[in-house]
């Protein structure tokens, strides 16, 4: 992506979420691609894709949660169990679409990345664990994460150490659904580091 590229998407972006009065949004997706692109650096041969996904992440924000079960049914999009409990969760895959449909990204493995920034899979790649960091690290609530030490600790380990810390932290903090996505990630993981 040129600097006129990127300029042009973040333009893009801004008019979509501005309209919606998503300002916050807005800030919190350009942050998080910004420094999932410097993260990316250090374990991706094509960082810009994070940057691309990191922009897009949280684009359906759009969509208040009341809204977001009918928009996903509208969209095609499947859901399970635990995002029809707690419709927060479907924003990924719906932010998925809107990257794919608005914004003409084909990209696969970007729109994988937007796709479980939330909860990750089962068989994430690099970007999708770069991404799911990134979103962890610069977060869109007020102050420090509360897990900020630990997870910055483990990123200096590797991706996969970082993502682990985060979900057993969740898993540990009265997570309220547990997404199948995130206990498949958890299970590989934690088998990955054996
Ligand atoms: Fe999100
Ligand atoms: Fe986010």
């Amino acid at each position: 992506m040129t600097k006129f590229q990127q300029d042009e998407l973040q333009q893009l972006i801004k008019n979509f979420l501005f309209e919606q009065n998503c300002i916050e949004t807005y800030h919190h997706c350009i942050s998080v691609g910004d420094y999932a692109f410097e993260l990316g650096k250090r374990y991706l041969e094509n960082p810009e894709q994070a940057r691309i996904a990191g922009y897009l992440h949280d684009i359906s924000a759009i969509y208040p949660n009341d809204q977001r079960i009918a928009v996903a049914n509208k969209m095609g999009i499947t859901l399970y169990e635990e995002e029809l409990e707690f419709p927060l969760i479907i924003h990924q895959k719906i932010s998925k679409e809107i990257a794919l449909n608005e914004f003409n990204i084909t990209d696969e493995a970007i729109l994988s990345a937007i796709e479980c920034h939330t909860t990750l899979k089962g068989q994430y790649t690099d970007l999708d664990l770069v991404l799911f960091i990134a979103d962890k690290i610069k977060w869109d609530q007020v102050g420090e994460p509360p897990y900020l030490v630990g997870l910055m600790e483990a990123l200096d380990k590797s991706l996969e150490n970082a993502a682990y810390y985060y979900v057993d932290y969740l898993l540990n903090h009265n997570i309220k659904v547990i997404h199948p996505w995130l206990w498949e990630a958890y299970l590989e993981l934690k088998h990955d580091l054996g």
